[in-house]
């Protein structure tokens, strides 16, 4: 028996990025996977053939997580057809970096409305029907304890909201024996933050173990909280960033 086995498992942005690996490995250990892409439908149809050539269960829906209406519907409609979702893991998520002074209240709706409301979005859409082992896992970012440098301070704010929301969420939800937590990766080699640039020889520079993280780090994280072998681990946040914060 698989560890994720019977289990229906809902992720945001699964297309690309370390989307991908953790659709690939919740798949990997049982799951039934939906995943939503926003505009890169090629990338996520080929996720799910690569997951059903597995032998494993996968759909790819669009959905727009910036749009409240769109995701809530993809979750609806995952709840119709797959069942009652029993992990819940927020991974999309955008960055936009450019000086402060040149920030607009635009960038402020977008950037909230996809890395913060579309976390409570989702959460509260699945919330009810949520069976008791179920998970919450949103990916955070170290950077919500290090803002590291400049231009990232939209950003930064996004992320550390969501440890105010997880710690308030796993207490809401723990009582039906559901576990809430946040992951917050460092540099991991996605076009979100590519491991070729100059900025990320100054991450390396700082970081105890000099080298960027991988997608398949992240996702067996996110499997292991997934599992009943994370069962007693809630409301924390895990930073996962080769010692970048340490
Ligand atoms: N890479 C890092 O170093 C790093 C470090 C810390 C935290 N993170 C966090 O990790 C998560 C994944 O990042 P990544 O590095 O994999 O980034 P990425 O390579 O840029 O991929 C972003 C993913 O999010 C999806 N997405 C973006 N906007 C969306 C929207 N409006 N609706 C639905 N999906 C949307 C994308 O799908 P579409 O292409 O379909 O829009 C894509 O699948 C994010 O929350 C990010 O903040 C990344």
């Amino acid at each position: 028996m698989k560890r994720l086995e019977n289990k229906t498992a809902f992720i945001t942005g699964g297309g690309r990025g370390m989307g991908v690996a953790i659709s690939k490995r919740l798949a990997a250990e049982g799951a039934r996977v939906i995943l939503t892409y926003s505009r890169s439908q090629e990338q996520a149809t080929a996720v799910v053939a690569a997951i059903q050539a597995d032998g494993g269960y996968a759909r790819a829906v669009q959905a727009d997580s910036g749009d409240p209406a769109a995701l809530t519907a993809a979750i609806a409609g995952t709840i119709a057809k797959e069942g009652p979702v029993d992990i819940l893991v927020n991974n999309a998520g955008i960055y936009i970096g450019r000086a402060f002074e040149e920030h607009t209240l635009d960038d402020y709706e977008q950037l909230m409305g996809v890395n913060v409301r579309a976390v409570y979005v989702a959460a509260l859409a699945v919330a009810k029907q949520m069976p008791a082992g179920g998970r919450i896992i949103t990916i955070g970012s170290n950077m919500a304890e290090n803002a590291l440098g400049p231009q990232s301070t939209l950003y930064t704010m996004s992320k550390a909201a969501l440890t105010g929301f997880n710690r308030g969420l796993a207490r809401d939800l723990g009582g039906r024996d559901i576990t809430v937590n946040l992951v917050q990766p460092g540099p991991i080699n996605t076009d979100m933050n590519p491991s070729d640039t100059e900025l990320a020889d100054f991450l390396r520079s700082r970081m105890a173990l000099s080298e960027y993280g991988t997608g398949d780090d992240i996702a067996g994280l996110v499997a292991f909280l997934a599992s009943e072998e994370g069962r007693f681990i809630t409301g924390t946040a895990i930073t996962i960033d080769g010692g970048l914060n340490a």
